[in-house]
């Protein structure tokens, strides 16, 4: 089955939306392989947005995401990584379709509650920075 990589960032996470963002995920087929809390490092932080280094965004949003914890997760489904890159909507929550994740409990592009791999091979790559193969129960 295919797995994705779900990070519920410092934001949400903070704000206590974990539980309504799982739910959404659970309400649409998937299932919770995986789950941890934990506070990203900034080596971690360049690890996981490699191909972000040097944007003029890369700042800050490594100061984001290494502010405080969020929660891991990996879900796994039919054509998850695709469909819960919809589910959480646009980037940018003032473009983010009624009823994502993003119109739902994002703030703005910064502050965006959730990041999902975008793609197979980036879900294959990111999915062992946060888990080790014991951890995942599929
Ligand atoms: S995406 O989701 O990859 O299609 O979006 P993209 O626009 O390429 O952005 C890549 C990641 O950078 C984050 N981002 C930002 N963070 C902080 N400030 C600003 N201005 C900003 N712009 C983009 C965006 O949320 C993506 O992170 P993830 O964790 O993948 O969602």
């Amino acid at each position: 089955m295919e797995k994705t990589l779900v990070l519920i960032k410092p934001d949400a996470f903070g704000k206590n939306h974990s539980g309504d963002i799982l739910k959404l995920y659970e309400d649409a087929g998937f299932k919770i392989v995986a789950a941890k809390v934990m506070q990203m490092t900034v080596a971690l932080a360049a690890k996981h947005y490699v191909e972000h280094i040097g944007r003029p965004y890369y700042p800050a949003l490594v100061e984001f995401m290494t502010s405080a914890p969020l929660m891991a997760v990996v879900l796994s489904g039919d054509n998850v990584i695709k469909k819960v890159r919809e589910l959480n909507g646009a980037t940018n929550p003032a473009e983010a379709a009624e009823g994502t994740v993003r119109k739902l409990f994002a703030e703005d592009k910064t502050h965006n509650a959730v990041h999902a791999s975008d793609s197979p091979d980036s879900a294959a790559r990111e999915i062992p920075i946060f888990f080790s193969a014991c951890e995942i129960f599929d």
